[in-house]
């Protein structure tokens, strides 16, 4: 249940349209209760993702459904609105099988970019954001086709918990990287190789490619049935466009986690309320 009031103040920063909301706990669930106490992290994930979907999706819209814990919430609420008759004439692209099969589960109407190549948004969640609003995204082993869906997007709004906030990419989560499975460890040594990876160490992910964990000793297979490495960084990235625009050029990549430029709006969940911040 839920348990806390959400403050939302207004403010600016010069780099990035930056304001702070204050919402009731009624006015982001629905919900009479007035306890002001602690929200869960889950709870916090649904608030971004229901306040996403509720501020950016109308209905005729196509609408790109990110995956992972975060844009989890954001796909049910689509499929509430849907079923409630509150959106109509919305149709779908989701970025992991995991999210076909929720929103499948849902009924909400789906389609690809074979037939749409153009969405009006996508929502997806990210695992760094820096003050730029650059990502690291594909923690969740779903990069290639976020990047695709997203990029294809008029507005791309991301959704997270404060934790997700750092001051630069890099150290805090390792940076994903979707590559063919042919020659691997030659792929692997060349991206370490590059200059602007600051000798980050590569990993290939083993167990589930839905997390970086060492769940498991099979190598992991990502939805494109390719191998998936994370790169573990000592020091924050100092270049992060260059470093996106050397692993383009790297044989045997696919795609990489670096999101650069490409955000509208990050909305913020943190104890104080929500938080959000435009490119
Ligand atoms: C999946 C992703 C996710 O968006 C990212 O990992 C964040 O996930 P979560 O909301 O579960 O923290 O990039 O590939």
């Amino acid at each position: 249940m839920l348990r806390a009031l959400v403050v939302l103040t207004l403010a600016l920063s010069s780099a990035t349209a930056f304001h702070t909301l204050r919402l009731t706990p009624q006015r982001v669930f629905g919900t009479s209760l007035k306890m002001a106490t602690k929200l869960t992290q889950d709870e916090l994930k649904k608030m971004v993702g229901y306040k996403a979907v509720d501020d950016h999706v109308k209905s005729g819209m196509v609408v790109g459904l990110g995956t992972g814990s975060t844009a989890y919430f954001a796909v049910e609420r689509v499929g509430q609105k849907l079923a409630s008759g509150e959106l109509k004439d919305i149709v779908a692209i989701p970025t992991s099988i995991r999210t076909k099969e929720q929103a499948e589960s849902l009924n909400i109407p789906l389609v690809t970019l074979d037939t749409h190549s153009r969405l009006d948004v996508a929502i997806d969640g990210a695992d760094l954001v820096d003050p730029a609003l650059n990502l690291v995204k594909g923690g969740g082993g779903a990069l290639f086709r976020e990047k695709i869906v997203e990029a294809s997007a008029d507005k791309f709004i991301v959704i997270v918990d404060q934790s997700k906030i750092v001051d630069a990419l890099g150290p805090a989560f390792p940076l994903p990287i979707e590559c063919l499975p042919f020659c691997i460890e030659h792929t692997m040594r060349n991206l370490e190789a590059l200059p602007a990876m600051q000798g980050a160490k590569a990993v290939l992910r083993r167990g589930s490619s839905a997390n970086n964990k060492v769940d498991g000793e099979e190598i992991a297979i990502s939805d494109n049935n390719c191998y998936l490495v994370d790169m573990h960084f000592d020091e924050p990235i100092k270049d992060p466009v260059a470093l996106a625009d050397q692993i383009n050029k790297v044989v045997g990549t696919v795609e990489h986690g670096l999101f650069v430029g490409m955000t509208t709006s990050v909305i913020i969940a943190g104890e104080d309320g929500i938080t959000v911040k435009d490119a």
